[in-house]
């Protein structure tokens, strides 16, 4: 059997219109699912819409809608943007759906009869942005929420609470004995040393929120927003079932191998969430990798400054590739990162239209002209020392690959690059074909191997860009710049 991998990005709240910040998590998931397709591995790639809470009921108000409408159209947005970034996921969720709601309850249900959901009253501070209250000891020195900023509201409520406060022990005993399930490992500290404070039980449902799931038999309660969309990772393939003893189909894909996430919803992933596994019995995911935020020209990105990174704008201006390609070169992933344009700029002209795009049209063109028999031959080896560094590029491709170091993956195989540039300008080619023709063809021949190998390695990040450079190295024809150099 083939082994299986299961990706998951966030469900993106439908009160936002979507930018750069959910592209990036999305294309990073495209990214590593194509990169598992090439591997043979079985990819199930699932993404979606977060569309329950007051902050989407009182957004849809805003904008006159009813709740409904305004998440149809906006989930349909995300879906054309997924469309539009070249994304191939399999499954796209939304909660709103019934095949959603309906394990929502049933888990709500099971953890009620278990003990491990129980009816009480919450008092505390609620930040409406994170759907979430936010306790003393995380709020800022004024009182805000540490990642909005914005005022927190005084609540108190009948509730049903989850009893976190039951699984800290047994989470720490799990990061320990699975040192690799919360990723990056400069993220990991924070997390561990939360749940080492303590954990408390959290408020999982609410009355003053009608747009949500209700609870089974109460519905005077609606299910929190969190605790509801958690779910969609099983919900989506079969926990339903699997919560019945029918494990046959959720067993196809769960557990998942990777929930990507942005790092402000770490907290959810990787630790309310494994305890809601954990009261349920249900295997762990293998890892939860939170990436870093990225700001626009040095700010904040926010609805107020209306300074969002739009994808569609660069995608118009420079091709959709040239985007795939910056956001995972510029920034190592996991870190934070600041869009600017004239790095964009800068790195479209120098290592796609310089590095890359000279390179393959200058090779194909005069390997058009001169070489007799087109067809590449594996591993084809010159004399020119080229072709023989190519197992171990593409093995610290591998690596970097499987680590989710992008940025390094796409730096090798920039390397190689650059090599195949200076051996391009040192050895002359064209000069060559003239002087000795069959050495000529020789170190064509062998940079060609190399090109190959280029084109394989681009594929998961610009798979258009790939296609077209395929086609032209398997018809050595140069074809149109791939990458116009961009005029100031
Ligand atoms: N609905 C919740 C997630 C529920 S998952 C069960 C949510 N949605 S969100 O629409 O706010 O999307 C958050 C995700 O979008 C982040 O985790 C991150 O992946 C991405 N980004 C949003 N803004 C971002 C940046 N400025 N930079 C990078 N990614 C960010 O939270």
């Amino acid at each position: 059997m083939t082994k299986k991998f299961y990706i998951t990005t966030p469900l993106y709240y439908v009160n936002s219109q979507p930018h750069i910040g959910h592209a990036y998590t999305t294309v990073a998931c495209d990214i590593l699912a194509r990169y598992k397709k090439s591997k043979g591995v079985g990819v199930h790639f699932l993404t979606g819409t977060d569309e329950h809470g007051a902050n989407i009921e009182k957004t849809a108000k805003e904008a006159g809608k009813d709740p409904q409408q305004w998440t149809d159209e906006v989930a349909a947005k995300f879906k054309d943007l997924w469309k539009i970034l070249n994304v191939e996921y399999d499954d796209f969720i939304r909660t709103t759906e019934p095949r959603h709601k309906e394990v929502v309850q049933k888990v709500f249900a099971k953890l009620l009869e278990s003990g491990d959901i129980y009816k009480g009253s919450y008092e505390g501070n609620y930040c409406y942005s994170c759907e979430a209250y936010i306790d003393d000891k995380e709020a800022t020195k004024d009182g805000k929420c540490p990642f909005h900023k914005k005022e927190l509201t005084p609540l108190k409520e009948e509730t049903y609470f989850f009893k976190l406060s039951k699984y800290g022990d047994k989470l720490l005993k799990f990061y320990q004995d699975n040192p690799t399930f919360l990723s990056p490992k400069t993220r990991s500290k924070e997390i561990i040393n939360f749940v080492k404070e303590g954990l408390q039980d959290i408020s999982v449902s609410r009355t003053k929120v009608s747009w949500g799931i209700s609870v089974p038999n109460d519905d005077k309660h609606t299910i929190y927003v969190w605790f509801d969309a958690l779910e969609n990772y099983g919900s989506a393939i079969g926990m339903g079932e699997a919560l019945d003893g029918n494990m046959e189909n959720f067993k196809k894909f769960w557990p998942a191998d990777i929930h990507l996430i942005g790092k402000e919803i770490f907290r959810f992933h990787a630790i309310i969430w494994p305890a809601m596994l954990m009261a349920l019995g249900l295997e762990m995911p293998k890892k939860v990798f939170a990436h870093g935020w990225w700001t626009a020209e040095g700010e904040k990105m926010s609805k107020s400054m209306g300074n969002f990174v739009n994808p569609h704008d660069l995608i118009d201006k420079f091709g959709l590739d040239a985007f795939r390609y910056f956001v995972f070169r510029e920034v190592p992933f996991g870190n934070d990162g600041d869009f600017s344009m004239t790095s964009f700029k800068q790195r479209y002209n120098s290592d796609l239209a310089n590095d890359l795009g000279n390179l393959f049209s200058r090779i194909i063109n005069i390997a058009g002209k001169n070489l007799e028999d087109k067809k590449i031959e594996a591993n084809f080896d010159g004399g020119f020392g080229l072709t023989k560094n190519l197992p171990k590029i593409s093995s610290e491709y591998d690596k970097y690959m499987e680590d989710l170091a992008f940025d390094k993956a796409l730096e090798t195989t920039w390397k190689l690059i650059s090599d195949l540039n200076k051996a391009t300008a040192t050895h002359q080619p064209w000069v060559m074909v003239k002087e000795d023709k069959e050495k000529g063809v020789k170190f064509l021949k062998e940079v060609l191997v190399c090109l190959e190998l280029v084109a394989k390695q681009v594929a998961p990040f610009m798979p258009d860009t790939a296609t077209e450079l395929k086609k032209r190295l398997a018809t050595l024809e140069k074809g149109e710049p791939l990458f116009p150099r961009i005029q100031d």
